[in-house]
């Protein structure tokens, strides 16, 4: 094969890609140096990956520089400022978020380990008690675990979000700039603990299907490295939870449960719905899932999956968090596609990725219908397509 989906030219293009955002002095990439000037937590966690599938040493320098975030008791924070810290009040803490976000640190590190970059144990040590934080400070008495702002759950504009009381619900009415300053005002609603850690909020509280699977996939990954059987009860127990408690047989999706406020949009169908493949174990569930990421009717746009029904109301195909596809949830279904062994769907979902990644030119998301390149453009972490290519 030639062009520039072929596995060296695209090795070399995702190379000088993450090189060209990568901060030798803070040890880690940006997503994007003009939108996104910080480190994410599973940003980087995803350019770690990345940097292994390159390789490249600087996947254990970028994952250690995650975890060098961790508060005294154990959180990773979503965010460890560049310089200057941002225009937005993330908390009290001067150099980080006081806020969580999937924590795919247990994932980064076990992808590190298999490519030959086993990362030292004071990392495996923090990414063990950064697991630990979320398990005893954000889990509720159903096992489930809940989070306390929308930018916890990576989704922050999500419409499952809507009835909390944000502004725009539909794509008429939808106003970006209205919404980030509702979610920006959300932080004022929240508790923190000693260390920093946000533990609470008087207005948005739920437990997200995707953030839940997210977390029991990641303990799972953090078990098999580390042979741990406890923590892999843990996962386990996590996932038949949200499999009692989230499965939503008429949309055949995980749904979310709202604690704090919230509606019936929690339960909209959004492809993040789909993640409990990740670590279900239930054949039924897990493949009536999946199969919705091509369904016409659902997630299967031309350039997708699309991240909302395409039949829904809400569905903005060209919007944020609203309907556009998104390469790293496009590496997440990979994955699952091929944990329940559907080789064929994992390597048309890859081939596809690969080429809206390069024609949006890195872009952070592209619209799900025609593949427009759409918010930050290079984004690193849209050079995941490296590591769906198993061939
Ligand atoms: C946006 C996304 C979030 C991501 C961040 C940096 O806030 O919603 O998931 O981590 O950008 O790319």
């Amino acid at each position: 094969m030639t062009g520039p989906t072929e596995p060296a030219a695209l090795a070399t293009r995702v190379r000088a890609l993450l090189e060209a955002h990568w901060n030798p002095a803070r040890g880690y990439c940006v997503p994007n140096p003009f939108t996104y000037p910080h480190l994410w937590l599973w940003d980087s966690c995803f350019h770690a990956v990345i940097w292994a599938h390159l390789g490249d040493e600087r996947a254990v320098t970028e994952l250690a520089a995650v975890l060098d975030g961790q508060l005294d008791g154990g959180l990773v924070p979503h965010m460890r400022y560049g310089p200057q810290p941002p225009d937005t009040w993330l908390g009290p803490l001067p150099a980080s978020s006081s806020l969580a976000q999937p924590p795919m640190f247990g994932h980064a590190a076990r992808v590190l380990a298999a490519h030959g970059l086993p990362v030292g144990p004071k990392v495996l040590d923090r990414a063990r008690r950064g697991l630990d934080w979320l398990w005893e400070h954000r889990r509720a008495d159903d096992g489930l675990l809940y989070v306390v702002h929308p930018w916890e759950a990576g989704n922050d504009h999500s419409p499952r979000w809507d009835d909390w009381g944000a502004p725009g619900r539909t794509a008429a009415d939808y106003d970006r700039a209205a919404r980030s300053a509702w979610n920006a005002a959300r932080v004022h609603d929240l508790s923190f603990a000693a260390d920093g850690a946000a533990t609470w909020s008087s207005s948005f509280v739920v437990k997200p299907a995707a953030f839940n699977a997210y977390v029991a996939f990641n303990l799972a990954e953090l078990a098999d490295l580390l042979a741990d059987d406890e923590l892999a009860g843990r996962a386990r127990g996590l996932a038949a939870a949200a499999d009692a408690l989230l499965w939503d047989p008429a949309a055949a999706l995980w749904a979310d449960l709202p604690v704090v406020g919230g509606g019936p949009s929690a339960r909209i169908p959004i492809s993040d719905g789909v993640m409990g493949a990740l670590v279900t174990s239930d054949p039924g569930k897990a493949h009536a899932a999946l199969d919705q990421l091509t369904l016409p009717d659902r997630f299967g746009a031309p350039a997708g999956p699309a991240n909302v029904a395409r039949t829904h109301p809400s569905y903005d195909p060209g919007m944020y968090w609203r309907g556009a596809a998104w390469p790293h949830l496009n590496y997440l279904f990979h994955l699952a596609l091929r944990r329940w062994g559907r080789d064929e769907d994992a390597a048309t979902l890859a081939e596809r990725t690969r080429a809206d990644a390069v024609a949006s030119g890195w872009a952070e998301y592209w619209h799900a219908e025609d593949g427009r390149a759409l918010g930050a453009v290079p984004q690193s972490w849209t050079g995941l397509v490296l590591a769906m290519d198993e061939r």
